[in-house]
């Protein structure tokens, strides 16, 4: 890209990514901007600064940077954020209104009052002409990914109009190629998908609220925090998160996820797949002490219907699936419609936990529900009538 360069890292080891599964790794991107000014864009996390320093030194005297835009402010971006400001005696720091508070309550240990105190807050609208043509727009998208985000929107006069959207589009992949055009199209909107189910589903009515304004700007090129950066799939990418915030569903399909303890509960999952599937509709199912609840949350928000089952442990849900509806409570998938089934030995809970915490989620559950002492007898396992009801909810 002209004038702007790529100074984040690659992060092929990581696997998880504060409990977010990250199969393909991750990358914490910053980038370096040259008008007659020069702005730095984000930090890095702090273990890989050394290398991050290294890449800003092969293009400018880190002396020589002008502004440090911190579009956000959590520790995968900002973690390099004091030990950076020492290389920067000539910088500007500028963060959203917000920001400015969350850098002063992370940093307070490390970085003087006195620089905190200088910090520029901007607020909607606000530009920063670094000349050459270049001006950035400073944009607050509260809670996308916490209060104090923000997006940087530079027009040039003399290139492409470019997004800096920080977590906003991004995708937690490690590749050496950075547009979206140059990696395999599938694998992107896979992570796309999954980050977005990870980690701003519940933020959904704000993103469907943001969107327009984000989209409404002409834009040629989206730089990331995370991932590729985009410039081919644009509209696709903007599209997905119009659904994606919107609840919409692609295509009707089953999610099914449990737990068993002596494979009671296990044949009523086995049942209800065979049955579903006989009618035609995709069914996808995960025992949860072998699944990786950040792929399996990304398959109940493209999911339909999603029915969960549990045997009872100790009057209640079996730990694998209470831990599973915590984390799925907090993400607040939508428009879902819900069954609950389970087996027992004397007393019950579980079932009723299930439904209870599927309602607490403002899941449409099913009246009917599936319970079955001890083993089931092949009778029991005839769910045609249910499947039936099931269907018809789906709509
Ligand atoms: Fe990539 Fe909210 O940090």
């Amino acid at each position: 890209m002209k004038d702007i360069y790529y100074v984040g890292y690659v992060d092929w080891e990581v696997r998880n990514f504060h409990g977010y599964s990250t199969h393909r790794g991750s990358s914490y991107n910053a980038y370096l901007v040259k008008g007659e000014k020069t702005v730095l864009i984000d930090t890095v996390k702090r273990p890989y600064f050394e290398y991050f320093l290294d890449k800003i030194k092969d293009i400018c005297d880190p002396a020589e940077i002008d502004y440090l835009i911190m579009n956000h402010i959590e520790m995968d971006h900002s973690g390099s954020f004091p030990l950076i400001i020492k290389y920067l005696p000539n910088a500007e720091i500028i963060a959203s209104v917000r920001g400015v508070d969350v850098l002063k309550s992370h940093f307070h240990q490390e970085v003087d009052a006195e620089v905190l105190d200088k910090i520029r807050a901007v607020k909607d609208g606000d530009t920063l002409e670094i000349g050459n043509g270049k001006k950035f727009t400073f944009v607050p998208i509260p809670m996308i990914h916490w209060p104090d985000s923000m997006v940087s929107f530079m027009t040039d006069n003399n290139g492409k109009n470019v997004l800096f959207s920080n977590d906003a589009f991004g995708q937690h992949i490690a590749t050496t190629m950075r547009w979206d055009d140059e990696n395999d199209l599938c694998e992107i909107m896979e992570e796309a998908e999954k980050y977005y189910a990870n980690i701003l589903l519940h933020l959904s009515g704000l993103i469907a609220k943001t969107l327009p304004v984000v989209g409404a700007l002409p834009i040629d090129l989206i730089c990331t925090s995370h991932g590729v950066c985009w410039r081919k799939y644009i509209p696709e990418i903007l599209e997905k998160y119009r659904k994606w915030s919107a609840g919409e569903i692609e295509e009707k399909r089953v999610l099914i996820v449990y737990d068993t303890m002596w494979e009671s509960t296990a044949k009523i999952a086995k049942a209800l797949t065979k049955e579903i599937r006989h009618r035609g509709i995709p069914v996808k199912r995960f025992r949860l002490t072998h699944a990786d609840y950040s792929d399996v949350i990304t398959e109940a928000m493209k999911a339909k219907a999603i029915l969960i089952g549990s045997p009872t442990l100790n009057n209640g849900l079996y730990p694998a699936v209470a831990e599973y509806l915590c984390y799925q409570k907090g993400l607040k998938p939508m428009n879902k419609v819900g069954l609950a089934f389970g087996s027992f030995g004397w007393g019950g809970g579980a079932v009723k936990e299930i439904i209870e915490q599927m309602k607490a989620a403002k899941i449409d559950v099913l009246d009917e529900k599936i319970e079955i002492k001890f083993v089931p007898k092949p009778e029991d396992l005839d769910f045609k009538e249910i499947v039936d009801k099931l269907i018809e909810k789906m709509g």
